[in-house]
């Protein structure tokens, strides 16, 4: 099949892409550009773990192909959230909590709790912000820490700004 040209902003920055439209959009940021933080789990939608920000919302990356992703898209990967105060933050919370153990869903998770944290509307209860992982499956942690993790960084969270320039840090 014909392959398309692609040009998008990950994790700040400008990639370009040469790929098969039904290349699965995992299997782009993992093997194309050697982004390996994005995890594969189940490969079918189900486990949240190679979820990614595409255009500010989480998407499960297994289940989208690089043709159904538009030119100039935005996407932010777990190894993108260092670049970020709130992404810096959220991580060290989840270190001090002890919310990892074998880690694997972790990168799926980290990104669903950017993505809930950053709705400057978020709705802070217990509630929501299960909800907002709801689509994340952990087979370890009990969900228990990571839930404290995410409540404490509610309660310290920056105001959302943009990811900084190629090279900086915001
Ligand atoms: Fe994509 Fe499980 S690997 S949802
Ligand atoms: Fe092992 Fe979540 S920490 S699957």
């Amino acid at each position: 099949m014909k392959k398309i040209i692609r040009t998008w902003t990950i994790n700040g920055e400008a990639r370009t892409v040469e790929i098969p439209p039904m290349r699965r959009l995992l299997d782009v940021l993992r093997e194309d550009l050697e982004l390996k933080g994005t995890k594969e789990g189940c490969g079918e939608g189900e486990c949240g773990a190679c979820s990614v920000l595409l255009n500010g919302e989480p998407v499960t990356a297994c289940l989208i192909a690089a043709g159904q992703v538009p030119e100039g898209a935005d996407i932010l990967t777990v190894e993108g959230l260092e670049r970020t105060e709130g992404g810096r933050l959220l991580q060290k919370l989840y270190v001090e909590k002890g919310a990892a153990q074998c880690g694997f869903c972790i990168p799926g998770m980290l990104i669903a709790s950017y993505a809930y944290l950053q709705n400057p509307d978020r709705d802070n209860t217990d509630h929501a912000l299960r909800d907002a992982h709801a689509g994340n499956i952990c087979r370890c942690t009990g969900y228990v820490k990571i839930v404290e993790a995410v409540r404490a960084a509610a309660e310290q969270w920056p105001k959302p700004s943009p990811l900084p320039s190629p090279g900086g840090r915001g």
